[in-house]
Order: C-alpha cells, then structure tokens, then sequence
C-alpha cells in the first residue's frame, strides 16, 4: 500500500469508528483504501443498511511533512501539532546539537528545563553572579558542565536560543556575534531584535540560520503546563534558511519546548502583534480599563470589597475562565438576561471608544517608536528598580489593596 492509501485507510479506520456501521474487515478498508480517490464517495453495505461515506482529502495531504490546515473563522491556516514531532522524532533530529540557553528570565528557564527533561542536550549561559546564574544552579545547572559564561555558551552551541531581556540582546550582541559561525542556528521567542535591527544593531552573519519560536504567555506558563502535560501555543517563523531546514528546525525545538500546536509568523508579524497585545487588552488595557471602572464605583460611594468584586474579582474567577472554555457568546450565554441585555448594549460604545486608541497604539508600534521606548527605559542600569517603583504604585493603589483582602477571603486559601 502507498503512502497516500495507508493514510485514506487510516482515516477510513477513524471514520468508520464514528459511524453505526459496525465492523468492517481489516481487508476491505484497504481494498477500499487502494481504490477510492481522495474525495470520491463510496458506499458500504453492512445488513441490511447502505452507507455512503466520502474519502477525506486530507487524509493523503496529511502525511506531507505533518502540516494541516485548518479554517480559522473562515481564513484557512496551517499549524503544526505536537504530535507531529514525537520525542523519538526530534531527539534523533538533534542528537548531533549542543541547544545553548541564554538568558534565564521566564522563557529561558522554561525552555531550557522543559528541553533539558524532553532530553535535549542543553546548556545555559549567564553571567556570573547574576540573580539568574543562582537560579539556574537551583534548578540543577552545574557550573563548567551545563552552566557557562554566556560567550563561552554561544562559542558550545551549535543552536543559539537568546532569551536574554530585548534590551541586553542590543548591549551583548557585539559579545556574542563572532561566535555565530557558519552552520549554527541561531534562535528568539521574539521578533524584537530582528525586526528593530536600526535600533538594536542585531544583524546576523548571513551563514546561519535565523528561526524563532514565541510562545503564547509567560515563560513561567511554559514550564507549568507542560509540567501537567498540557502545552502553550506558540508562533514559529524562519527569518534565514541557510540550511535548507531551518523551518523543520523551528517546528521541532517549539514542540521539544513545550508548544502543544505552532502557526506559522514571520518576525515582522509576530513583534507588532505581540506589543500591540501586550499594551492591549492582554496587559495595559486590562489595568485601564478595571481602574476606570473600580474609580467610577467608589466615586459614587460604593465599598472597595463591593467595587472590586464587580470589577475583578467576578471577571477573573467566574467569566473569563467561560470566555477560554467556550467563547464569549457562550460566557454571555452563562449569565443572567438582564446581564445579557446590558453587556450586548454596552460592549458597541466600548468598542467605538476604544478603537482609536488601538489604532494609534499599533501605529507607534509599527513605527519602531514604542521598541525605542523599551530600549531606551530598559537599558538603564537603574531598570530592575525603576522598574520596581511603577509596580509597587499598582500594587499599593487601593483597588489592589482591596483586591489582596479579596483573595485572602477566597475558601481554598484559607486551609
Ligand atoms: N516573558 C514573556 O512572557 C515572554 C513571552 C514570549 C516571548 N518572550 C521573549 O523571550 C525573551 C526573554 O524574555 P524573558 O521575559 O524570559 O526574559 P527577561 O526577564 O526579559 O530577561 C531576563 C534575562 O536577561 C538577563 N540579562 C538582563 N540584562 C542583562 C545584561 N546586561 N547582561 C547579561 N544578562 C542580562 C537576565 O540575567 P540576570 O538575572 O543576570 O540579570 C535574565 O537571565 C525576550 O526576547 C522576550 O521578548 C518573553
């Protein structure tokens, strides 16, 4: 049987499961198999009933290197899946490579121990003393075996993963460039760097391979889901392929990462559109937007328990984990008619609100203004504490305030 049979059978075998058609031998599914087209119609008689199923198409293009397309709210987009890649697969790809984490912030510690236990050989690179140099030795790196200095980890890794801040990826690239040599791969979570190259002077010798993969979430939720066997989505994308297998490079170490499925980006894609959703309703929206409603409700004389609990406190325990399981219909559909009418009313002048100032968000962002930003603020010596200071403003307002005692009520934290 060819490939293209053995995959018409195999998708035969999984339709047929689903069907009341009953048993049909091994041999006719095959016979079957090496006769229907993709996409023909056949019939199958079992007693006294006639069933006629269709051929699936994808059954044959499946087998191409694991890509599947799939209908994204009627645009059609490729993805891989983890499955795609099983452990056997790429720990034999890259049993010749030295994978070299550097960087140990949440990506890189997430990464490198998710690879490590997915039994990659991996080493780290820091700089000595650091907070995270102390971290990694926690986590089990030994200095001068799989913790080195980061130029002496750049000169052993023949896959380069920079998971340094975006900003010490601009002050360190002149350290780590000469030891960027013909063959190596060199990798990111984000297309910063690449992209913002007027900005950051990253420009990489044009004899490696340049690939990405940007995990959809916090390094720390990287290591956490896989950890529960679960995986976060990533975006891969390919900015060089010297080596003619720079993309099957990316697909590969995002699933040895920890990625459950990866679509397809480039880095000019991913960067603007995950600083747009980081300022966005991920991050910078989400705090406006609580604020202004928390402020609204204690001006006119509600308590702060009252306010936060109709701001946060409902939104993050009871419906926005609806909106993830099901859509925000469905969420809307869980709740009362009178919060169905308003929310169905009100979510338009939001929206109308709102608008222009995304517009104008993803135009500074497009510009490189907002890079410049990050750059300039971050690459203060000062940052970690400057830094500190804009946090703690947050975390001692009083909707915060209010929303630590909010917590500390909930049952399960008080056991
Ligand atoms: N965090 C996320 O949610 C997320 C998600 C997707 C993609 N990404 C991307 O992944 C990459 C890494 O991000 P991250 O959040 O994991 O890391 P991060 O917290 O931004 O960076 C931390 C790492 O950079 C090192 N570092 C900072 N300044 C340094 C300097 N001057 N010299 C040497 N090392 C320095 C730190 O070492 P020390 O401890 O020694 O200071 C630490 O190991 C970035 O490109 C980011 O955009 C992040």
């Amino acid at each position: 049987m060819n490939v293209s049979a053995r995959a018409t059978a195999a998708s035969l075998r999984g339709i047929l499961s689903r069907t009341n058609i009953g048993r049909v031998s091994a041999r006719s599914i095959v016979t079957l198999a090496k006769r229907s087209l993709p996409g023909a119609s056949i019939a199958l008689r079992n007693s006294a009933i006639r069933h006629k199923i269709t051929v699936p198409i994808t059954a044959t293009f499946s087998q191409i290197r694991s890509l599947k397309t799939l209908d994204f709210g009627g645009t059609k987009e490729q993805v891989y899946e983890r499955s795609d890649w099983p452990k056997e697969k790429y720990q034999e790809f890259f049993k010749n490579d030295t994978i070299a984490v550097i960087g140990y912030g949440p990506q890189g510690s997430g990464q490198s121990l998710n690879a490590r236990d997915n039994g990659l050989n991996v080493i780290v690179g820091l700089r000595e003393g650091g907070r995270s140099w102390k971290e990694a030795v926690e986590n089990g790196w030994v200095p001068g075996k799989t913790l080195f200095p980061i130029t002496e980890a750049v000169q052993k890794g023949t896959i380069v993963l920079n998971l340094l801040s975006d900003a010490a990826q601009k002050e360190l690239w002149p350290a780590m460039k000469p030891h960027l040599t013909a063959g190596k791969t060199l990798y990111f979570s984000h297309g910063f760097s690449i992209v913002f190259k007027d900005d950051t002077h990253v420009i990489p010798p044009d004899d490696i391979d340049v690939i990405m993969v940007a995990p959809k979430g916090s390094g720390r939720t990287v290591r956490s889901l896989f950890l529960e066997g679960r995986g976060i989505n990533s975006s891969y994308a390919v900015y060089q392929d010297v080596s003619g297998k720079a993309k099957d490079k990316a697909v590969a170490l995002g699933v040895a990462i920890g990625s459950g499925y990866l679509y397809e980006t480039t880095f000019q894609r991913e960067v603007v559109s995950d600083l747009v959703g980081e300022r966005g309703v991920l991050m910078g929206a989400i705090q406006g937007l609580f604020l202004a409603q928390y402020e609204v409700l204690r001006a006119n004389g509600h308590t702060p328990s009252e306010a936060f609990n109709e701001t946060v406190e409902e939104a993050t325990q009871s419906l926005y984990p609806l909106i993830g399981e099901n859509g925000m219909d469905w969420m809307y559909a869980c709740c009362s008619t009178t919060a169905q009418r308003g929310a169905l009313d009100w979510y338009k002048p939001f929206h109308k609100a709102a608008k222009p100032v995304f517009e104008e968000l993803y135009r500074k962002v497009a510009d490189g203004s907002e890079a410049r930003h990050v750059i300039e603020k971050n690459s203060s010596p000062q940052y970690r504490e400057e830094l500190e200071v804009e946090l703690k403003e947050i975390r001692e307002s009083e909707i915060w305030r209010a929303g630590k005692t909010v917590r500390s009520l909930r049952p399960e934290r008080k056991s």
